[in-house]
């Protein structure tokens, strides 16, 4: 269970462009549309949202010593920081004297200090100080401490488990592939949107290259190839390539010598809510946070990508509006256009064919994680 090498990955897409192939799921996927819709469906989702190791933000967003971020995740208010021993910490967001949220936003904190009536935390969780004291005679400190809640790092990214179970979601796939995020990558913007769509629809927009000449004829299509992928699986993962015309270049190269970046687009998807997309010139990691079976919130982390030096942000925030505004925008399009459908009674399924392996692979994995 590992990943194609970026030679291999290249040589395979020589060999779709010679056959005009691509890849093929072993079968076809037939999903109920009331998946899409049904509260009892989400509230599933949701919980298994909360049993998995998902991520939640980039390492690089926390890189010092009391630097935070306060966000939901599956219903649940979090605060994610890192503590006096570079360990990254995360705790149920939520004040031990009547639950007020001690944190908001991302920044710097050396204790967290509850804004409405004072009480101070320590980056380990601990309850320093509640102001005058003698009202709480017989309260014991040591019992109220933030809410601790499991994370850890791997692959750049912090990784929260809400309430653990025996799932071990994306983590069996992610050891023995290279680094997903590394050191030197820097974020150069942080950006959250709503938008009233299934999670789930937006997820599948990323993950197959079948829609590239119809919904990206002018934008993406020019300098891309349709229905012309590389799809790989690793555990309940996967990632997606998607190939420039100009990969042609490498062809008269040797093998060894070939150089991949900025001849492909990677998608992969950290199963079942992430995606990171290693673009021409920045690397975007996008989560997904389900708010309502109608509606998701979006919190996205632009990167520089690995090995560039930060003189190259301006070429990075160049790629990263270019994709915003054309395949971005025509894919927000098309996936509120199916949210729109999905009362109309058309469909009681839609169904995923053998190029679309990458979504295939994702229902399956949340079908046997909901069971
Ligand atoms: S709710 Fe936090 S100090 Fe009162
Ligand atoms: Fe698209």
């Amino acid at each position: 269970m590992s990943l194609l090498t970026d030679q291999q990955v290249i040589e395979r897409i020589f060999r779709h462009i010679d056959e005009q192939s691509t890849e093929l799921a072993d079968e076809t996927w037939r999903e109920p549309v009331e998946n899409y819709r049904s509260q009892k469906r989400f509230d599933r989702e949701l919980q298994l949202l909360r049993s998995l190791p998902v991520p939640f933000c980039p390492s690089a967003t926390i890189p010092d010593t009391g630097s935070y971020l306060a966000r939901s995740a599956a219903g649940t208010p979090l605060i994610v920081t890192r503590d006096e021993r570079g360990e990254v910490r995360a705790f149920r967001n939520a004040c031990r004297h009547r639950g007020m949220q001690v944190a908001q936003g991302s920044g710097q904190a050396r204790i967290f200090v509850c804004p409405y009536h004072a009480w101070a935390y320590g980056l380990d969780g601990s309850l320093l100080h509640i102001p005058h004291d003698h009202g709480f005679p017989d309260l014991d400190k040591c019992e109220h401490a933030l809410v601790p809640v499991s994370a850890f790092e791997r692959h750049g990214l912090v990784f929260v488990t809400q309430e653990e179970s025996a799932n071990r979601g994306a983590l069996d796939g992610l050891d023995g592939i290279p680094t997903l995020l590394s050191a030197d990558q820097k974020i150069f913007a942080t950006e959250e949107s709503l938008s009233p769509v299934n999670w789930k629809l937006n997820m599948e927009a990323n993950l197959e290259g079948y829609h590239i000449k119809p919904t990206h004829r002018e934008t993406f299509y020019p300098y891309g190839y349709d229905n012309l992928n590389v799809v790989e699986t690793f555990g309940q993962n996967c990632r997606v390539t998607f190939p420039f015309r100009r990969i042609e270049k490498l062809r008269d190269i040797p093998v060894k010598e070939r150089d991949i970046s900025g001849m492909v687009t990677y998608v992969y998807q950290i199963f079942p809510n992430v995606t990171i997309a290693v673009l021409s010139n920045h690397t975007a990691v996008s989560i997904s946070e389900p708010l309502s079976p109608a509606e998701t919130r979006f919190h996205t982390f632009k990167l520089n990508n690995s090995g560039e030096g930060t003189e190259l942000s301006a070429k990075a925030i160049k790629d990263a509006d270019f994709i915003a505004d054309t395949g971005g925008k025509e894919d927000a399009a098309v996936v509120a256009g199916i949210q729109a459908s999905l009362a109309s009674g058309a469909n009681t399924h839609f169904t995923y064919g053998r190029f679309e392996k990458a979504i295939v692979h994702f229902h399956k994995n949340l079908q046997s994680g909901l069971e």
